[in-house]
């Protein structure tokens, strides 16, 4: 993980750009600030942010948060090895992140109900991520629980007709 994360940066730092992040000194926030606030590209529509960034995060953490009932009867999701579990850690860190994502001008339909949804949503993954840190599956399924209302709640909010078209059972 430590590593894949390292190598990450490193890729980053070698595009130039990230470079104020990259560097010793962290200390010129306002610069940071600057270049957050000007670098960012929302050319991806709502819709595809949903579907393509959105939906597999939290289907990535979903599917393997509960149980099924099948021919064989009830079966537990949750991971069973540990390489499975960094996947859980992974889908959560994405559905935190992607709250962040909505916030952006250009994508924030308003600047009230809607940073309440993301914030939740950012929130809730946090919570989901530390339960799959410590195989916490009672707060990981609660978790998953909580970041589908946020789901709902802001589709209810805003387009009210998604969650009809929701197929979630
Ligand atoms: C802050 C509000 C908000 C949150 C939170 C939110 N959505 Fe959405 N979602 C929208 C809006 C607005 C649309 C309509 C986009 C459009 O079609 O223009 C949408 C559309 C969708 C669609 C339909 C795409 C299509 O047209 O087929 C899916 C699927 C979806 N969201 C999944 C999710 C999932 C999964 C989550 C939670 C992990 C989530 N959304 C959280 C606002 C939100």
């Amino acid at each position: 993980m430590h590593t894949t994360t390292s190598r990450a940066l490193l890729v980053i730092c070698s595009l130039g750009l990230l470079l104020a992040a990259c560097s010793d000194s962290a200390e010129d926030s306002s610069a940071q600030q600057v270049s957050a606030a000007t670098n960012f590209d929302t050319t991806l529509t709502m819709r595809e942010l949903m579907l393509y960034v959105l939906e597999p995060a939290a289907d990535g953490l979903w599917s393997t948060a509960g149980w099924v009932e099948d021919r064989e009867g009830y079966r537990e999701l949750y991971p069973t090895t540990d390489e499975g579990w960094e996947h859980v850690v992974a889908s959560a860190a994405m559905v935190a992140e992607s709250g962040n994502l909505l916030t952006l001008p250009d994508r924030a339909l308003d600047n009230d109900a809607w940073m309440i949804y993301a914030e939740g949503l950012t929130q809730a993954g946090f919570r989901a991520m530390a339960a799959a840190a410590t195989r916490n599956k009672e707060d990981l399924f609660q978790a998953g629980a909580d970041i589908y209302s946020v789901c709902s709640a802001c589709h209810q909010a805003y387009d009210p007709e998604i969650n009809s078209r929701f197929t979630s059972d």
